[in-house]
């Protein structure tokens, strides 16, 4: 099992995102060797769904959210997966001070194998319905990118 999580502030927009469309990809493709999950570097939203407007852009797009429940990223988690990929600059900084040593997980910006401009899935949370629509569409541009890295073996450590 190779098991990837994703993680941003809240875990209520752009983590849950990347979680739902990297999910239904994985399905899609019969990877039934790759786990996925989500989580937020803050407490605020513990035990909530997922934003009404993330839900929204990513109902339009043909994802299902709604059973995603936020959760705040634990020490264990460094241990259990294999993965983690922060959805921006500020989460990966916390995070690498969160890792404690000797743990397993590689830790990655979710953005660093695809071909944009900027490092960050820029937080929707106190802008317009276009922010949501651009988290939706990098998450769908990562995910496809970060399968192609772990299937073609390419991922460092
Ligand atoms: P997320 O977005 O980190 O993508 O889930 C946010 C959610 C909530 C807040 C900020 C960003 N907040 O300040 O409550």
């Amino acid at each position: 099992m190779t098991r990837l999580l994703f993680v941003c502030l809240g875990n209520i927009c752009r983590s849950p995102t990347a979680h739902g469309v990297m999910q239904k990809k994985v399905e899609e493709l019969g990877l039934d060797w790759i786990h996925v999950d989500s989580a937020g570097t803050a407490a605020y939203h513990v035990g909530k769904k997922p934003d009404s407007r993330t839900l929204a852009e990513a109902s339009k797009a043909g994802y299902d959210l709604s059973r995603l429940t936020a959760r705040q990223v634990k020490e264990s988690d460094f241990y259990e997966y294999d993965y983690i990929f922060a959805m921006d600059s500020e989460n990966f900084r916390n995070l690498k001070a969160l890792r404690p040593v000797g743990s397993k997980a590689s830790l990655h910006l979710a953005l660093e194998f695809t071909d944009v401009d900027g490092t960050d899935v820029p937080d929707p949370y106190y802008g317009g319905a276009s922010g949501f629509r651009d988290v939706l569409n990098l998450c769908e541009m990562l995910c496809d990118d970060i399968l192609k890295m772990i299937s073609e073996g390419n991922m460092r450590a």
